[in-house]
């Protein structure tokens, strides 16, 4: 087991180490090819935001990350084959390797399409529930466990597991679609993207290393570490040219190839819960945002927090619009969120003194509204550190509280 465990390991991370430097020099040498294909946008919260940065850079670390993963197939399953040859190969393990490699590659692909297209939200729905399904397939053909063990508080009506039957493919699909969304609206201020999906990866890499030393499941989480660490390094470069002030966008197409990476390693590793418990800040960001995503407060085409050159500092954002024109739903969603000091709403704003804002529902405004105008470097900091608190609080849960949920 350990020589099955630690060889190819090592090589994953000496041939992530490579990765790390072969996607810094990429994406440095090929952002003025992406400002001449108009792969570009303007950075809104800098002074002097008429320079357009390169966009979409994610498909530079994508593909550096593929290229990493294709040349280290044979390292794991290579020296089995020659070893038993087909009689003991394990075609499963090397089924759902190739499936999640599949998956990820669909999902850069169609996550480039978006942003050279700038697709609609209901697209950005549709891409990775069809780039999820070669995932499917094979977890329905390999693993195919739809049974859930049911919470201790909860046993006295579903009893002790409940086969979800079909209903889990649906929660697996709809795990690729949060996934890769919820990462790509916890964003807007430099860095973001890039930090927040660093950490959960670590957070992941972190889990796997502590259950690679359990007796059961080890195989599951060996898969996931394979695919952690490539991330993790082409995802550290591309923070490195991502960081306050941004040289590079990591575009739609990184959130999507971040957020599927996520929900493959969660998926075939079997772990799909706890890797969801590294995504509390987006959970919570996603929750809040609901009244804006749903259209029932107007949602402008940016949330990010707004600039103000005199300060150089960041404060909220708003949506603006007439009382009289609110979804009735619309109105008590705000009353309750001021209410509870969630938003703050300004009444009798505009030139007629007719319209009323609110500040976007986001969570970096709402870090905004507690603490007031931050620096944009200072603002990444703080949401990256809320990450950190998330990824401890998750493993808080999940090796202590877990206790009051199931039998451990
Ligand atoms: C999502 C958010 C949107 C947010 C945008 C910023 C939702 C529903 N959508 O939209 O509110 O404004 O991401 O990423 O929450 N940009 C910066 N600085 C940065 C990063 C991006 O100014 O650090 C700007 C640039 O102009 C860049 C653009 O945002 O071109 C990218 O936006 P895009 O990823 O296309 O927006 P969405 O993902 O559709
Ligand atoms: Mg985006």
């Amino acid at each position: 087991m350990i020589y099955r465990m630690i060889y190819p390991l090592v090589l994953n991370f000496v041939m992530s180490c490579v990765a790390f430097f072969v996607a810094l020099k990429l994406i440095n040498g090929m952002k003025p090819l992406f400002a001449r294909a108009r792969l570009c946008g303007k950075d809104l919260n800098k002074k002097d935001s008429k320079e357009l940065i390169p966009e979409s850079l994610g498909v530079v670390t994508g593909a550096v990350y593929l290229i990493s993963m294709f040349l280290f197939i044979p390292i794991p399953f290579l020296t089995i084959w020659i070893e038993k040859g087909d009689y003991d190969f394990p075609h499963h393990e090397f089924v759902m390797f190739i499936a999640g490699l599949l998956s990820i590659c669909c999902m850069i692909f169609l996550g480039f399409a978006d942003d050279v297209l700038d697709l609609k939200w209901r697209d950005k729905l549709l891409l990775p529930t069809m780039a999820s399904l070669p995932l499917l397939m094979v977890y329905f053909v390999n693993i195919g466990i739809t049974t859930v063990i049911v919470p201790k508080p909860v046993r006295f009506i579903f009893g002790f597991d409940l086969d979800l039957g079909v209903l889990y493919y649906v929660y697996m699909g709809m795990l690729a679609v949060f996934c890769t969304n919820a990462i790509n609206i916890l964003s807007g201020i430099n860095g973001v993207e890039a930090g927040q999906s660093l950490i959960i990866a670590i957070s992941i890499l972190i889990f796997n290393i502590i259950e690679l030393q359990g007796t059961c499941c080890w195989q599951a989480h060996l898969f996931s570490a394979y695919f952690m660490m490539p991330f993790i390094a082409t995802c550290a470069a591309l923070l490195y040219y991502n960081w306050y002030p941004s040289e590079v966008f990591v575009g739609d197409t990184f959130c999507y190839f971040a957020g599927m990476a996520f929900a493959v390693v969660g998926i075939l590793g079997h772990f799909s819960k706890t890797m969801l418990l590294f995504f509390i800040p987006q959970v919570i960001n996603f929750v809040y945002s609901t009244p804006q995503l749903f259209r029932f407060i107007p949602c402008p085409r940016h949330r990010l927090p707004k600039f103000h050159p005199e300060t150089g500092k960041l404060g909220m954002s708003y949506a603006t619009f007439k009382m009289s024109d609110l979804h009735p739903l619309g109105k008590l969603i705000l009353s309750v969120f001021s209410l509870l000091r969630l938003v703050q709403v300004e009444t009798g704003v505009g030139e007629d003194k007719k319209f009323a804002r609110v500040n976007n529902f986001t969570l970096i405004n709402f870090v905004i509204k507690l603490l007031g105008p931050v620096h944009e470097r200072t603002l990444t900091t703080i949401m990256l550190l809320i990450q950190v608190g998330g990824t401890a609080i998750a493993f808080i849960i999940r090796y202590h509280l877990v206790r009051f949920f199931y039998d451990v």
